[in-house]
């Protein structure tokens, strides 16, 4: 049986989930709760100094969904804790000492002065806690207090707030990062320089999810007038894979631990964040939509594809799809292949011929003989994949790699070595290869 158990930063948990700062870690209740259901660790809502922020009255949260109300994305425009410090810190205490084999790491935000940071540091590491995540990356709110968003979004912020605590507490530090940022990895550069152990990510998007057409307020509204908030759940999981794909894979934060967030709502998500470099991973929105008892199906998932691959522990798989990411110039361009279409499986609903016909390549008949009929005509298909992602049947339209002979389209011989465009005949800036002596 595959053993789940997991050590990030060296911090110990039964299995690799977390619950990620948010109303799900918000109190000793909903912790004590999570840790009965099976929860690794909680990364406690994120602190602030005192006196406490006050949220809105109103609804906080707006929601995306898909047509048959399955929550797809998240919004919400909730702050940091509202409870005094004082209150947390004493319940943070008492969960650890209760539940000492699960990861308990304090999310923090305070302003940008080292002061700041040195008076709460010693507070914290006093509950014996396991770690602190800074949250620098709330995408709402904080601007007022004069600290929040913009830290994250700025290196040398990073990398100094990064390094006061590390000077000034013995805990693990992990950076939260924002992805309200152009490229993740300069922040994600400038916590490693800072001293970080490691960085979790993404935190929320900014977004407004919707407006009101009558009222014409943006949603969610509170008296009539709303405001961005931050976006997450499974929409988010793409944006999130890409970033800590680009960090997992930059040669200047080498090993550089990750903790990975975004919309994970199954153990697929979950190994899905762990392939692409994440050491463990973080869970807010699907334990917001479905509860702590989630954590049943992430733990056996996870157990019954690590039994069936093979894999005896977490860290035999975390980073292995890294070295498959690539950038788009060394994709291999004589690899060819053509949409298939299983006419045992085609309901004939012509949706993969209306999309090919409008907007791709009019690769894809519509009538053959008089009869309706859908089939790939390989003179015209680039095997660009539209049709298979329009197409309501799962599995009856495929790909084929075609490995020898001539691509009907272009009418040249198909080459089964590597060619990329750095060395492609129409770039102009390619490299050419030295002759031969
Ligand atoms: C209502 C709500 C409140 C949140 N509050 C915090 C917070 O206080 N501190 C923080 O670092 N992240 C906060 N987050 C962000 C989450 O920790 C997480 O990074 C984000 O929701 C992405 O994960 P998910 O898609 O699993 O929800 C909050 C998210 C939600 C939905
Ligand atoms: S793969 Fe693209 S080009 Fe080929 S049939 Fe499908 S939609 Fe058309
Ligand atoms: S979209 Fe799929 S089911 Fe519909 S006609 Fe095309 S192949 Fe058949």
């Amino acid at each position: 049986m595959a053993d789940i158990r997991n050590d990030f930063l060296g911090i110990k948990s039964p299995n690799p989930f977390w619950l990620a700062s948010a109303p799900p870690t918000d109190k000793a209740y909903n912790v004590v709760r999570a840790f009965q259901a099976g929860w690794g660790g909680a990364v406690w809502k994120t602190l602030g100094e005192d006196p406490p922020i006050v949220n809105v009255n109103g609804p906080r949260y707006g929601a995306i969904h898909g047509p048959d109300r399955q929550l797809l994305g998240f919004n919400n425009v909730e702050l940091i804790t509202d409870r005094p410090l004082e209150v947390n810190l004493r319940e943070i205490k008492e969960v650890k000492r209760d539940w000492p084999d699960r990861a308990v790491v304090v999310s923090l935000m305070v302003p940008c002065e080292e002061s700041a940071w040195q008076k709460i540091l010693p507070l914290v590491e006093d509950t014996g806690a396991d770690g602190i995540e800074l949250n620098f990356g709330c995408p709402h709110g904080m601007s007022e207090r004069g600290m929040g968003s913009a830290v994250g979004q700025v290196p040398d912020y990073v990398e100094m707030v990064a390094r006061w605590c590390k000077q000034h507490t013995r805990m693990p530090v992990i950076v939260k990062l924002t992805p309200n940022i152009t490229d993740i990895r300069f922040p994600a550069r400038a916590a490693k320089t800072g001293g970080a152990d490691g960085v979790s990510l993404i935190n929320t998007i900014s977004s407004i999810v919707g407006v009101d057409l009558d009222t014409m307020a943006p949603e969610p509204a509170t008296d009539g007038k709303g405001t961005h908030g931050g976006y997450c759940g499974p929409a988010v999981k793409p944006v999130a894979l890409n970033m800590v794909a680009e960090i997992a894979r930059d040669p200047e934060t080498p090993g550089l631990p990750i903790s990975g967030i975004g919309g994970i709502t199954t153990w697929r998500d979950g190994v899905e964040f762990m392939a692409l470099g994440a050491g463990n991973v973080q869970v807010c929105t699907a334990a917001m939509a479905y509860g702590f008892r989630i954590i049943e199906d992430l733990v056996e998932g996870l157990k019954n594809w690590m039994d069936e691959k093979g894999y005896a522990r977490v860290d035999d798989f975390v980073g292995k799809a890294v070295p498959n990411v690539t950038d788009w110039q060394y994709l291999n361009l004589n690899y060819v292949v053509k949409a298939r279409i299983d006419q045992d499986l085609c309901i004939k609903c012509g949706r993969c011929h209306i999309a090919c016909e409008d907007t791709s390549h009019q690769a894809i008949t519509q009538t053959v003989n008089g009869r309706r009929h859908f089939e790939v005509i390989d003179e015209e298909c680039v095997g660009c994949n539209l049709c298979v992602a329009v197409c309501p049947v799962e599995n009856c339209i495929t790909l084929e790699h075609l490995t020898e002979g001539v691509d009907p389209r272009t009418g040249k011989a198909i080459d089964p070595a590597y060619g990329n465009w750095t060395t492609h005949e129409n770039n102009p800036l390619r490299v050419v290869p030295e002759p031969a002596e």
